[in-house]
């Protein structure tokens, strides 16, 4: 089998580096095709939404400080975008990507070219379709070298291992949308979990579509963790071997050594591996993940594995023969140390060890002092069915989700339009800053607390500048869940987490205002809160959601505008000449 590294390679298009002295970084420009292609999993093949033809899509691989520029051609009959998930978009948020939010879709045969210069990020973060549930095969790496040599020890050999799990359903993924939204019941769950687009032998007719990795023992590798699943919060363990966390969402921790991590859809992991056991006489370790289960909906509880085969003789020359590896014969034992699906204490333990580096040249950014602290819960609701509708929802209602009981619509054009151009159509700037209602969010049993949810399109408006705090706050209501909340245009800190209700004036005092972990995405606890701090620094208009797909299309979403500030430098750049309308 060809290492999945060199598929990447021949699937990524770069065109051109324009000339460029020492002081203007190169342009960097990529080609996506968004085309339909034939992909064959589990026992049988299915039409799959692509770019290039490739599942996982094509890898982007730049440096720090580079231009960037990703020509996207739509070519089949549905709308599309792109979004470049963790990447800041400083003042160019035309090509941040979520469909209606900064854009209008990319619609039947058109093209648009995203636009963006990477500044001061380096790393692992992805991309993704950011249209209807198309992420589900529309997603690939984006990897950001680093200018500076990396802060931790000891530099890992080449190449980095890419390993980004999905989800394949073998139904269409429009269609479960579609009846999702029909009828308000849960989304059918997927039916295999993937490591690079392979499902692996625990799945039928899957041995040829699996993962592996060849290593050579006694090195030190750096593997480039990515949850592109749509609806799964994953555990990941490689038997026998510890791993140390060195970067998480494309940010630098303090070295942080676990069994196994906790990766939510949106977040990204580094880790370093050193290939330091003694195998059995297969030569391979399994590679395992399967989730972390915080819900009571039905859910897909199989389990994916790869396998690290070390090779030790011959090691270079059989790098360059393309020799095939085949899967080991079965039985396969997962690794010990993934943690079991319910295990919160093990999930809680990891994600309290991630802290930002925080040294001289990577100094943690937190405002130590806030100008606007926004307090909401993140609520799954059931709403009333509509007269002459017939709901699948939980006693034939219909599910939602909503923050501080908004649950959000996203409008027919997009909002940044609508702000820069002063349109005023629609746009509501009164996003309620606490919970409209309060109730013992995480009691027993809140049910007779539920409201119906109000539907709208609120949005928090601050000035440029604004130290921005936010409580996301869980609830019991149908079940206490971990959400993975995304921001977009901004990385926030992770000052505060807890189990139960927020208390305003006493969990403050426990923050981490020296090292908390700096991300675009953040687990919050099943049944409890967690506080993130940013610097509205970046202006424009910013989705907030869940990034579990199922609660973004039920409205577990928000959006936040950040006003341009006094200098030049502080204003959004003018919508790009080709910026698809609707
Ligand atoms: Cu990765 Cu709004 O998304």
């Amino acid at each position: 089998m060809e290492s999945f590294y060199q598929l990447l390679l021949v699937g990524m298009f770069i065109v051109a580096l324009p000339i460029h002295s020492s002081s203007s970084p190169p342009t960097r420009q990529f080609l996506f095709n968004v085309e339909w292609k034939n992909v064959r999993r589990l026992c049988q093949t299915k039409s799959l939404l692509t770019v290039n033809g490739k599942y996982p899509g094509p890898t982007i691989i730049i440096h720090e400080g580079d231009n960037v520029q990703v020509t996207v051609n739509n070519r089949v009959a549905e709308n599309t975008t792109i979004h470049w998930h963790g990447i800041r978009q400083l003042r160019t948020g035309w090509a941040d990507g979520p469909a209606y939010i900064t854009q209008c879709p990319i619609g039947a045969g058109k093209s648009y070219t995203y636009k963006f210069t990477v500044i001061d990020q380096r790393g692992t973060v992805w991309w993704h379709s950011h249209f209807s549930w198309q992420r589900a095969s529309v997603y690939g790496a984006f990897i950001i070298y680093p200018r500076m040599p990396y802060p931790f020890i000891p530099t890992p050999v080449r190449p980095d291992i890419p390993i980004i799990f999905g989800e394949w359903w073998d139904e269409e993924v429009e269609a479960i949308e579609n009846d999702m939204m029909l009828y308000g019941g849960g989304p059918n769950s997927s039916d295999a979990y993937t490591i690079n687009g392979l499902p692996g032998p625990l799945y039928p007719c899957s041995n040829k579509d699996t993962f592996i990795q060849r290593v050579e023992p006694g090195k030190t590798y750096l593997l480039r963790i990515i949850n592109a699943a749509l609806n799964s919060e994953l555990f990941f363990a490689v038997a026998n071997h510890t791993l140390t966390v060195v970067e998480i969402d494309a940010v630098y921790t303090k070295p942080f050594e676990t069994s196994a991590i906790m990766i939510t859809p949106g977040q990204t992991t580094n880790v370093l591996l050193t290939t330091n056991q003694i195998p059995d006489s297969t030569n391979m370790f399994v590679m395992a993940a399967r989730p972390y289960l915080t819900s009571v909906f039905p859910f897909d509880n199989s389990t994916t594995i790869g396998f690290l085969k070390y090779e030790s003789s011959n090691f270079e020359k059989k790098k360059q023969t393309s020799m095939l590896v085949s899967v080991p014969p079965p039985p396969y034992s997962l690794p010990q140390n993934l943690p079991p699906m319910e295990d919160t204490g093990f999930a809680m333990r990891f994600l309290n060890g991630l802290r930002s580096l925080a040294s001289a040249e990577y100094p943690c950014r937190v405002p130590k002092k806030i100008d606007k602290r926004v307090v909401t819960t993140i609520s799954l609701n059931l709403q009333d069915c509509p007269p002459n509708q017939r709901c699948k929802g939980y006693r034939d209602k219909r599910f939602l989700a909503s923050m501080n009981n908004q649950s959000f619509i996203r409008p027919s054009r997009s909002i940044l339009e609508t702000y820069y151009k002063k349109l005023r159509v629609g746009l509501s700037l009164n996003f309620p800053e606490k919970p409209p209602h309060e109730f013992n969010y995480t009691g027993v049993d809140p049910v007779t607390e539920n409201m119906n949810a109000e539907f709208g399109t609120k949005l928090v408006k601050v000035p440029y500048g604004t130290r921005l705090e936010i409580v996301l706050q869980d609830t019991n209501f149908l079940n206490p869940e971990n959400h993975p909340i995304h921001v977009h245009g901004h990385n926030f800190f992770v000052v505060g987490r807890g189990f139960g209700n927020f208390d305003s004036s006493k969990d403050p005092s426990y923050y981490n205002l020296v090292d908390p972990p700096e991300r675009n995405t953040v687990a919050v606890p099943m049944g409890g809160w967690a506080a993130i701090r940013l610097n509205a620094d970046n202006p424009g208009v910013w989705f907030i959601h869940c990034h579990l797909e199922e609660h973004t299309t039920w409205g577990l979403a928000m959006g936040f505008i950040v006003e341009n500030g006094p200098k030049p430098s502080q204003c959004v750049l003018p919508p790009p000449s080709d910026l698809p309308s609707c």
